[in-house]
């Protein structure tokens, strides 16, 4: 076993206008609903992470014929909605809990029988919140000891299901509303309600391919059996990477970065908003709306953060922020309350144990709760600390080194190359002072 280590200097300054890669939501989606539209479907800024990667993989393993990516372009050239061949062995999907949700939709509608698998963090993610809902929609699926992967899913004949979500999750929805594509038009349509709104790049999507979806406030419908029309998908740069950066100019001194085309889709800001609340200095501009979803380049310069109370509603608009910006409230003047954010433990990672975690090897003062985090401001030293394979949490520990007072040193990063691929060369060229060793264990 080998264990990628970064060790990130402390202090220094971001300064650059950069762009980082594909957003990681749109780039399975644009795989998944090209490959099951007529036509060919032209892909440009595709994400090329692990992740993503995998679900090309997945498809192609179906049948579906796929451009390597090159410079974030890809060609899909769909099959239908019927086109879908039964694939030769199990799908590995890797770290993605996103795409092992959504194709458990997609696939379950399937004449053929299919298995999913994933790595060892996807093994122990629940798969009971889209198995429940789908068997009620007569879907056979069967999971390890009744919530995990593999995932065994038997071909099966789908009614449409009217569901209220139990959790704002995208996920969930996603994977509802691509099983509803194959129910019986004749038996009505399939409605999926939120609690609260969650991402909608689904719903964008799917109308970008011509599919009439309607959506009502929290409820989103649309009969099975129409028909997918390929389309060319501009990619915008991932806010959940841009987030990073985000944090680091805000808390290291002297910074001003812009981080160009970014997406911006409401379902999405929250870590925007959160920063703003916290006294964050960040402007948008040249917004522009490409292909469905809202961009712009983000402008955002270092200031004195303070303590906050995060609302609840923002929660699920930066469900994957919040590594880092348990970050910028260990930098904030004053206190930082996150409650409401229990989904936080069932990610890559038990994020709000393995942060706080992290942040007590800083010296970060904090108290760790069911459904969240107090965290309180201030100056912190450095050490070593884990990930835990999460991606997410080896970036924001990166980041926390602009503040440090001594070298954070963050194990299990090999991770990071499933939504961030080149991130340590990056943060090295806009100001970051790491090296990356890969250490024998
Ligand atoms: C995603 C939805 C979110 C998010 C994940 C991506 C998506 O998960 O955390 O990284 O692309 O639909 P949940 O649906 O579990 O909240």
């Amino acid at each position: 076993m080998t264990d990628l280590v970064f060790t990130v200097q402390p202090g220094g300054r971001l300064d650059a206008a950069f762009r980082v890669p594909g957003d990681k939501s749109i780039s399975h989606r644009s795989i998944i609903l090209g490959s099951i539209a007529d036509g060919v479907t032209t892909v440009e800024g595709f994400l090329e992470g692990e992740d993503s990667l995998a679900t090309l993989k997945a498809f192609r393993a179906m049948g579906v014929v796929i451009d390597d990516v090159t410079n974030g372009a890809t060609m899909i050239r769909g099959v239908g909605l019927n086109g879908l061949q039964q694939p030769e062995t199990a799908l590995d999907l890797g770290n993605s809990g996103t795409a092992m949700r959504l194709m458990c939709g997609l696939l379950a509608g399937q004449q053929f029988s299919s298995t999913l698998i994933g790595d060892e963090s996807l093994s122990q993610r629940p798969m009971g919140r889209v198995a429940n809902p789908l068997r009620e929609m007569g879907a056979k699926i069967e999971l390890r000891e009744g919530e995990f992967a593999p995932v065994e899913i038997a071909p099966a004949t789908l009614s449409p299901i009217n569901y209220d979500l139990p959790v704002a999750s995208a996920q969930i929805k996603s994977c509802l509303l691509l099983a509803s594509l194959y129910t019986d038009p004749g038996k009505g349509q399939a409605s999926i309600t939120e609690p609260a709104p969650c991402r909608d790049h689904t719903e964008r999507m799917l109308r970008g391919f011509g599919y009439d979806v309607q959506t009502q406030g929290p409820k989103a419908s649309l009969a099975g059996a129409g028909n997918l029309t390929a389309c060319h998908i501009d990619v915008p740069a991932d806010i959940s990477s841009a987030a990073f950066f985000m944090v680091g100019a805000s808390i290291a001194e002297g910074s001003d970065i812009l981080l160009q085309h970014v997406g911006i889709n409401p379902t999405r800001i929250g870590v925007i908003n959160i920063l703003k609340a916290m006294g964050a200095n960040i402007s948008l501009e040249n917004n522009r709306v490409v292909g469905g979803e809202p961009v712009a380049d983000i402008r955002v310069q270092s200031a004195q953060l303070k303590g906050i109370d995060i609302p609840v509603s923002e929660v699920p608009l930066a469900i994957d922020e919040f590594p880092v910006l348990f970050i910028a409230a260990a930098c904030a003047e004053g206190v930082t309350t996150l409650s409401g954010a229990e989904e936080l433990r069932v990610k890559e990672s038990d994020r709000i144990q393995v942060m706080a975690d992290g942040l007590a090897v800083l010296g970060v003062k904090h108290e760790v709760k069911p459904d969240g985090i107090v965290i309180e401001g201030g100056n912190y030293g450095g050490g070593e600390v884990t990930s835990h394979g999460d991606h997410r949490i080896a970036m924001a520990f990166a980041m926390a080194a602009l503040r440090a007072s001594q070298p954070i040193v963050i194990h299990d990063c090999h991770n990071v190359a499933t939504s961030f691929p080149g991130f340590s060369e990056l943060a090295v060229r806009v100001g970051l002072s790491m090296a990356v060793n890969e250490e024998h264990s």
